[in-house]
This record gives structure tokens, C-alpha cells and sequence, in this order.
């Protein structure tokens, strides 16, 4: 071990905003996530990475509260958490999933209002909405939606943000200003960040810590830093789907 402190190590006495112990979670009796250790400190970006069907939406619906545990249990601020997902988005927990669940029939301005957000705070991070709050949200360009489902989201003062695919069929312009208004949120109000990102390099780039998921089970929890090494051949891996040698690089990385 490297004697080293880095801000992850330090941060790891800190306790988590979240965490699955022990999770496994399936949608019948079969797991689909095994035995998953995860956790999210506050101010912390962990990006969840993996090939498609590996597991990372079941991962976020569970950590959520949206999918019951078969075993293992989530924390949730230290604190064994049963509140229903309601309840625990009272408590601080923001949710951008895949479908960006923007009501497509009302306005933005209406989005805004039915969520009670912060309208001038969603506005300050995506200044771009202010000239389509009147616009159905249906009508608005996928990079506007996601802008609005991120800013409402971050708008809220959220404790913790849990995004699935937040690039998913974006330009990436847009991406990289969700990706900044995440990592801010972080940094500035101290928000822990557990995001579905299916782009590795962005991965790499924005986040303090990868957990590399294959066929339901974390493979690699680490630093981007601990990956640098094995970089290309692990980017060329993750694309082509290559899992038998994502998992070999991804254990090879975890010592390092
Ligand atoms: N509602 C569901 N019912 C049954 N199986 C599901 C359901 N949703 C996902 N699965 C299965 O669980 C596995 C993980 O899916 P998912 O978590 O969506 O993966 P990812 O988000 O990494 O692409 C896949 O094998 C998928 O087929
Ligand atoms: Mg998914």
C-alpha cells in the first residue's frame, strides 16, 4: 500500500451520504447484483461503469429504494435505510433515471413549478433554459430535457444525486456542461454523485472514484488514476464488450 494520503483515502473516513452492504438485488429470486459493496461520500463523484446488462440501473433502482434487497441492506447517511422513495427524496436524495421523466405535456416553467424548485437556481446552472421555459417539454431538444431533469434535480439542494445514462444520445457539448454542473455540485456543495456514465473516458475525467460492474458484480473500485496505466486497452475492451478482458485488466488495476 502506498502510505500516501489522497483526498479519496482521507475521505474514506467520512461516513457515506450511501451504501450497499452485501447487496444483492434481482427481480425474481435470482440475484442480478451479488454481494455488492458501493458507497458515495459526500462530495464525492463515483462514476458506475460497465457493459450493458451488467447491472448498474438495478444497482441505482435499488440504492434508490425502487427494488427490494434479496439480502444485504442499503445505507443510507449511516443509517440502515427501509423509507420509501418518497421519503427518502424528502430527505435529500435527487433521482435522474434513463427515461429523464420530464413531463412532456407541461412547459418547462411548469416542470419546474410541479417539482417545487428553485426556478432562478435551475436557471443559473443551465442559463439556456430561461429562453424555453414556456415550451412543452416534449418540444425540447433531448440536451435541454437532460439539462432540465439535472437542473431541477441539482435545484433541490440534494444531499446525493444518483443519475443513470446522463449522456445517453447526447452531443457532447451538452454532456460535458452536465458533467461540469455535476462535478460543481460536488465540489462546491459538498453533494455526494453516483452516476451511470456509458462513456468510460468521460468517466476518467470527472469522477473521483471508478466502480467497474460486470455481470453484476464490482470488479474494480478504485481511483482513474489506478486505470492510467492499463487505459487504452481497457477503453478498447469496454468497446468491444470484451468482458473477460475488462475483468482481467480491472483486477490487474485494483493493487495498483
Ligand atoms: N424489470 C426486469 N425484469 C427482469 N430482468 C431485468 C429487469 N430489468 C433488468 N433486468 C435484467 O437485469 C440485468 C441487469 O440489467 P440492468 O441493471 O438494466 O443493466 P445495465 O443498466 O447495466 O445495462 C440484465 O440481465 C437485465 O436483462
Ligand atoms: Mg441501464
Amino acid at each position: 500500500m502506498n502510505a500516501a494520503a489522497t483526498p479519496t483515502d482521507a475521505a474514506r473516513t467520512v461516513v457515506p451520504v450511501i451504501e450497499a452492504v452485501n447487496l444483492s438485488v434481482g427481480y425474481g429470486r435470482i440475484p442480478v447484483i451479488r454481494e455488492m459493496n458501493l458507497s458515495v461520500r459526500p462530495g464525492e463523484v463515483v462514476a458506475l461503469v460497465g457493459p450493458n446488462g451488467a447491472g448498474k440501473t438495478t444497482t441505482l433502482n435499488a440504492l434508490g429504494g425502487y427494488l427490494p434487497a434479496l439480502s444485504g441492506t442499503v445505507r443510507w447517511k449511516g443509517v440502515d435505510a427501509s423509507a420509501p422513495p418518497h421519503r427518502r427524496a424528502k430527505d435529500g436524495l435527487a433521482f435522474v433515471n434513463e427515461a429523464r421523466s420530464v413531463l412532456r405535456r407541461l412547459t418547462t416553467r411548469q416542470n419546474l413549478k410541479l417539482a417545487r424548485t428553485d426556478e432562478t437556481a435551475c436557471l443559473d446552472l443551465f442559463p439556456e433554459l430561461r429562453a424555453r421555459l414556456d415550451t412543452k417539454a416534449g418540444d425540447l431538444s433531448g440536451g435541454e430535457q437532460q439539462m432540465l431533469s439535472v437542473g431541477r434535480a441539482l435545484a433541490s439542494n440534494p444531499v446525493m444525486l444518483m443519475a443513470d445514462e446522463l449522456s445517453l444520445g447526447l452531443a457532447p457539448k451538452v454532456t460535458e456542461r452536465l458533467l461540469i454542473a455535476v462535478r460543481a455540485a460536488a465540489d462546491d456543495d459538498n453533494v455526494g454523485v453516483l452516476l451511470v456514465e456509458q462513456h468510460l473516458n468521460n468517466a476518467l475525467r470527472f469522477a473521483d472514484r471508478i466502480c467497474l460492474i460486470i455481470s453484476g458484480r464490482i470488479e474494480f473500485d478504485g481511483r482513474p488514476a489506478q486505470l492510467k496505466e492499463n487505459e487504452s486497452s481497457l477503453v478498447a475492451a469496454y468497446l468491444a464488450g470484451d468482458t473477460d478482458a475488462l475483468r482481467e485488466i480491472a483486477q490487474g488495476s485494483q493493487g495498483s
